[in-house]
């Protein structure tokens, strides 16, 4: 446990996919020695199929439904790392209750590295469609209000990940 931060709520990744929340929440729990979840994956086990089978088979809407079950399950009183999928914060009750119950960091970076990263890979369903540039700039306009409301933002736009945790600690530490 990391002696400086003085936290007893879960600490929540939110921000678009493709940002790194996955790879920067395992590495802040292990920094911490805390417990990591990953929202996404939680969602998948409890539907036994992936994200992409629930959009196809249920729609987005019942996805957003678990999603926030999921989310509201796991706010408890202990220091923990969980990363959220990019549009938990969509449900305003679960934007209240990451604001109330987390300590909410939103990790953001520029259109130009989050599309570099997410067309690596045919996993993000919103994405599937002829022109995933287009529908990626539209879903940063539509949500960037919402990330905004995060009590700590970092930048993950940069490649030193050591400077970014670093920074991120001393912002925990200082909160
Ligand atoms: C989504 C992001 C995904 C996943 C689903 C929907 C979104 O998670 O929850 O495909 O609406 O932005 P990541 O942000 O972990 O990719």
């Amino acid at each position: 446990m990391h002696k400086k931060i003085k936290i007893s709520k879960p600490l929540v990744l939110i921000g678009m996919m493709g940002v790194g929340k996955t790879h920067l929440g395992k590495l802040l729990a292990s920094e911490l020695d805390v417990d990591f979840t990953d929202t996404d994956l939680v969602v998948e086990e409890r539907a036994g199929c992936t994200i992409s089978e629930i959009f196809e088979r249920d729609g987005e809407a019942k996805f957003r439904e678990v999603e926030a079950q999921t989310i509201q399950s796991l706010l408890g009183d202990e220091l923990r790392v969980i990363s959220t999928g990019g549009g938990a914060i969509l449900n305003p009750m679960t934007l209240n209750a990451l604001l109330e119950r987390s300590v909410c960091i939103w990790v953001n970076a520029s259109f130009e590295i989050l599309w570099a990263r997410v067309s690596k890979n045919a996993n993000r369903p919103l994405l599937a469609c002829e022109n995933p540039q287009e529908v990626l700039k539209a879903l940063i306009k539509e949500r960037e209000l919402l990330y905004k409301k995060a009590h700590i933002h970092i930048e993950n736009d940069a490649n030193n990940i050591n400077q970014i945790m670093q920074g991120l600690i001393k912002q925990l530490e200082e909160y």
